[in-house]
């Protein structure tokens, strides 16, 4: 086995000279002046001035050189590595400006750009009103009702004291459906739900109906062929016309706010007697305070009371029937039905969760 020192590799010492310190700075100043970025100069700082350089390495040569050359060859070896030194601190600024600069380009945020995040949709303001509406009723102790779109005439027209030859039965209002012999119709109105709900129910009846209803009717900015509407009707004994005013008087200033007001204008329904077109009045409405037709009512035709099974001697009730697109053009001031049947989100987005 060898003697420990020989397999000791044995430090090369370098002889200081001029021209080996000048070689090694300019070896570091090429390194230095060449690395493209802060980790390329790290890997030049230590191939250059750390432990194992040759700068490092002419350092500690200084242990062998003779006394009276001491200050001399200190002096060069000290200005080379002060020299090497600020090439470093300077790139090493120069280098970092440029990586930061080129950061806050990569990150740059345009604020002014339109957000491509995927859209998460919106609720249909009109569901939303439906269900508000709906509320405002069960809160007075009311019930929700429900009734089939396809529809037996019976129930949309004859049960609701429509004659015969009534215009809304004429094939331009009414979507019938094939074949003619079953009597089947896209319900026209919500109105149907009222005798079903006369013939499923114990009485009393406080019942609300919203729901979709069916016309052949244009497709413009005030008429859609698929519209929505809300029904009431009460059945009771000793039920007035007071009932159904002081009602919709209610219902109106819940709905848009305690300064609106109801008036009736005398109209005819086959189902109603006396019937009265409700009109309503807002401060704040678009093109000012003014009266807007809102929808039908009156006090149940004793017609329909019968064809339910009901004695109305006994008992007596009242009706009521608007839109409900018309009801959210008012009170949102939409200028254009047909955007509540697009389906655009950007609408609907509009409404957020609560109309
Ligand atoms: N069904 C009527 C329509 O569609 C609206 C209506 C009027 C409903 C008077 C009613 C009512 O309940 O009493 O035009």
């Amino acid at each position: 086995m060898p003697p420990v020192e020989s397999i000791l590799v044995s430090e090369e010492v370098p002889q200081i000279t001029p021209e080996a310190v000048s070689e090694a700075v300019d070896a570091a100043l090429a390194a230095i002046a060449s690395a493209g970025d802060t980790a390329q100069l790290k890997a030049a700082r230590a191939a250059h001035t750390a432990e194992g350089s040759t700068l490092a390495r002419l350092n500690a040569s200084m242990r062998q050189v003779a006394p009276e050359h001491k200050a001399e060859f200190g002096k060069l070896v000290g200005q080379a590595r002060g020299r090497v030194n600020q090439a470093l601190a300077a790139r090493e600024a120069e280098l970092e400006e440029a990586e930061t600069a080129a950061r806050l380009e990569a990150e740059r945020v345009d604020i002014t750009a339109v957000a491509s995040r995927a859209r998460t949709g919106a609720r249909f303001p009109i569901s939303l009103l439906q269900e508000e509406i709906a509320d405002i009723f069960v809160g007075m102790g009311w019930e929700v009702a429900e009734g089939p779109e396809l529809e037996h005439e019976w129930f949309n027209f004859d049960a609701l004291n429509f004659d015969e030859d009534h215009p809304a039965r004429q094939e331009q209002d009414t979507f019938y459906v094939a074949p003619a012999s079953r009597h089947l119709v896209m319900r026209t109105h919500t109105s149907p739900v009222q005798v079903r709900s006369m013939l499923d129910r114990e009485l009393p009846v406080y019942v609300v109906c919203p729901g979709r209803v069916y016309r052949t009717d244009e497709f413009d900015a005030t008429h859609l062929p698929v519209f929505t509407q809300v029904e009431g009707l009460v059945v009771d004994k000793g039920i007035t016309m007071a009932n159904l005013k002081g009602t919709l008087d209610h219902f109106a200033k819940v709905l848009f706010g305690p300064e609106a007001r109801t008036r009736f204008r005398t109209n005819f329904f086959p189902f109603t007697e006396p019937s009265a077109e409700l009109d309503l009045w807002h401060p704040t409405f678009k093109g000012g305070a003014r009266w807007i037709e809102w929808g039908g009512c009156g006090m149940v035709n004793p017609n329909v009371l019968r064809a339910a099974g009901i004695d109305p001697e006994v008992y007596s009730g009242f009706a009521f029937g608007m839109g409900i697109e018309r009801t959210l053009m008012f009170r949102s001031d939409v200028q254009d039905m047909r955007d509540m049947a697009e389906g655009d989100v950007r609408f609907s987005e509009q409404f957020g969760m609560v109309v």
